[in-house]
C-alpha cells in the first residue's frame, strides 16, 4: 500500500539555507526540538513546508534555492525582511514565545519595540496566509496537513477557507499557559477562533491542554468537553501527544569512530574530574544564569569539589534580531550532531533549568547516550519532560537556587545502584515513545477525528 501524504508545515525547515553564489545555496540541519523531532518521522510519504531562514529576494535566487530544497522534500516559503522582522522577530518572538512561557507581555522597555502591535499582528496573519498559499499550492486530495507551533495559529483557518475537507491538524511545541495568562493576549480570541478551525488539537502534556480548553471555554464562550471544544454541535478535537527522539539514531552514533575518537579526547580532558552540561538554545527561558547561580553556590558549600568537577554550557545562539535575545550574548555556536554525542556520552550529571520548556528534548538525547555511563539527569519541573521523566530525573524548581545547589550534591554523590535504577527508568521510557510513534499517533488521530466528524453530522 501507498504511504499516506503528509505535508508538515513549520516556520523553520528541517534544514537552513546558506548562499553561495547566484544561484548556489547549501543546506545546513537547523536547530531545536521541532526540527530534531520531525526528523525522526520516516512512515509518511511527507513533504515538508517552511522558511529557509534566509531573505532571498531575487527571482534567480529562489529558483535555484527551490531546486535544491525539492531533493530534501523540502518547500520554501519566501518571507520578506520586512515581513521576517514584524511576523518571526516580533509578534513570534517578542510576544506570543515570552507569554506562552510565562514571561508576559512586553513591559516597559519592550513595549517600545511592541508599539505597533496591530502591525505586527497584521503581518503575523500575512505571513500565515502566505504559508496557506504555498500549502494549498503542492495540496492533493486525501493529504493530511500537520501544522507546528505558534508561529502558526492563524493557519488552520486560512486552510479550512481554501479548503474545508482539508484534514488539518495544529500542534504546539511550547506551553500552552494558564487562561489567565493568554487573557491578556490583545488578539486572545481571535487566535484561539482560527486554531479551532482545525480538526485536531495536539499539545505535549495533559497541563497545556487542559489550559487551552478553559482558554476556549473562558474567553470565547464555548463548551469543553473531555473529547474537546465543542461550537455550535461541532468538534475540534484537543488531546496531548508526548513527543520523543529518534533514539536509535544517538544510539547508533555512539558507536561511530569519530564518536568514539571524540569521547576518548573528552574522557582525556576531564579525567579526574566529574562533568555536569547544560545545552540550551540561548534563551531566557532555559534558566541559565539560575543554573550558574546554583552551581556557584554548590562549589561555595563543598569546596572539595572544587576541582573535582566542570560544569560545560553549550549554549546556542538564537533569534538574534529580537532586542530582548541580544541581552543574552554568548560566543557560543552550535555542535554538530556527533560532537553533541559524545558530550552526552561522557557526562556524569545533566542540568536542565528551563524556567518552563514546552517538552526539553535534550533531557531525552543525554538519556539516550548514558546507556554506558548511567548519569544522573537534573531536570527542571517546569520542563514539559518532567510529566514523563520524572520517575528517574531529579526534579528541581529552578527559581530555588538552594534547592538546586542540594541537588547538584545529591547527583554527584548518588550511589551507583540508585543512578542504575533511575537511568533504567528514563532509558526504557526515551527508548520505547519515540518521535516517530508521536507522529504516527497523532496522524492516526487526526484520521479518525476526520472519520468520526462525518459520521456525526
Ligand atoms: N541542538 C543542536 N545543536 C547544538 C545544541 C542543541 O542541534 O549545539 C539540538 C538538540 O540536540 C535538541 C534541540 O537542539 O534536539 C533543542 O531542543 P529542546 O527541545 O531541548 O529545546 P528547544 O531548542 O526546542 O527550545
Ligand atoms: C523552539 C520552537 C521551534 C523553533 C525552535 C528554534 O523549539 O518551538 O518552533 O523552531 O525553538 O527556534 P527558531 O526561532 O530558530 O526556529
Amino acid at each position: 500500500p501507498c504511504r499516506q501524504r503528509l505535508l508538515v508545515v513549520a516556520n523553520r525547515l528541517p534544514v537552513s539555507a546558506v548562499r553561495r553564489g547566484e544561484d548556489s545555496w547549501s543546506l545546513e540541519i537547523s536547530a531545536g526540538g521541532l526540527v530534531s523531532a520531525l526528523l525522526g518521522v520516516k512512515e509518511f510519504e511527507a513533504r515538508w513546508i517552511g522558511w529557509a531562514g534566509v531573505n532571498v529576494p531575487d527571482e534567480v535566487g529562489q529558483k535555484a534555492l527551490t531546486k535544491a530544497l525539492a531533493e530534501k522534500r523540502c518547500i520554501p516559503v519566501f518571507l520578506d525582511e520586512e515581513i521576517v522582522h514584524q511576523y518571526y522577530n516580533g509578534y513570534c518572538n517578542n510576544i506570543l514565545w515570552p507569554l506562552f512561557h510565562y514571561l508576559g507581555l512586553p513591559q516597559e522597555d519592550r513595549l517600545a519595540t511592541t508599539r505597533s502591535f496591530q502591525s505586527q499582528f497584521a503581518a503575523y496573519k500575512k505571513a500565515n496566509q502566505m504559508f496557506a498559499d504555498v500549502v494549498n499550492d503542492n495540496y492533493e486530495e486525501g493529504d493530511v496537513v500537520w501544522c507546528h507551533d505558534y508561529h502558526l495559529m492563524f493557519l488552520p483557518k486560512c486552510l479550512k477557507e481554501y479548503n474545508i475537507k482539508m484534514k488539518v491538524g495544529w500542534f504546539l511545541h511550547t506551553p500552552f499557559p494558564s487562561s489567565e495568562i493568554h487573557r491578556t493576549l490583545p488578539s486572545r480570541s481571535e487566535l484561539l477562533r482560527s486554531v479551532l478551525a482545525a480538526d485536531l488539537v495536539g499539545f505535549h502534556t495533559y497541563d497545556y491542554a487542559r489550559h487551552f480548553v478553559s482558554a476556549c471555554t473562558r474567553i470565547l464562550g464555548l463548551e469543553g468537553t473531555p473529547e474537546g471544544v465543542e461550537d455550535q454541535g461541532r468538534l475540534t478535537r484537543v488531546a496531548a501527544f508526548p513527543i520523543g527522539i529518534d533514539s536509535d539514531r544517538f544510539i547508533r552514533a555512539l558507536d561511530a569512530s569519530p564518536v568514539q575518537d571524540n569521547i576518548r579526547e573528552l574522557a582525556e580532558r576531564f579525567k579526574g574530574r566529574k562533568v555536569m552540561l547544560g545545552v540550551d538554545r540561548l534563551d531566557m527561558i532555559k534558566g541559565i544564569p539560575q543554573k550558574i547561580l546554583a552551581f556557584e553556590k554548590f562549589l561555595e558549600e563543598n569546596p572539595d569539589w572544587r576541582d573535582k568537577v566542570v560544569l560545560l554550557q553549550i549554549a546556542v545562539p538564537t533569534r538574534t534580531d529580537v532586542p530582548e535575545y541580544q541581552k543574552l550574548t554568548s560566543q557560543d555556536r552550535s555542535l554538530d550532531f556527533h560532537a553533541l554525542c559524545a558530550l552526552y556520552a561522557i557526562t556524569d550529571v545533566a542540568l536542565v533549568t528551563s524556567l518552563r520548556d514546552g517538552m526539553n528534548l535534550v533531557s531525552y538525547e543525554f538519556v539516550a547516550c548514558q546507556d554506558t555511563k548511567k548519569g544522573v539527569l537534573i531536570l527542571s519541573e517546569f520542563a514539559g519532560a518532567a510529566q514523563s521523566l520524572g520517575a528517574g530525573a531529579i526534579l528541581v524548581n529552578p527559581w530555588n537556587i538552594t534547592e538546586v545547589a542540594a541537588s547538584i550534591a545529591q547527583a554527584l554523590n548518588m550511589p551507583a545502584d540508585e543512578r542504575e535504577k533511575r537511568h533504567k527508568h528514563n532509558f526504557a521510557h526515551v527508548t520505547s515513545h519515540t518521535a516517530q510513534e508521536w507522529a504516527e499517533t497523532f496522524v492516526s488521530e487526526l484520521n479518525d477525528t476526520v472519520v468520526e466528524a462525518k459520521l456525526r453530522t
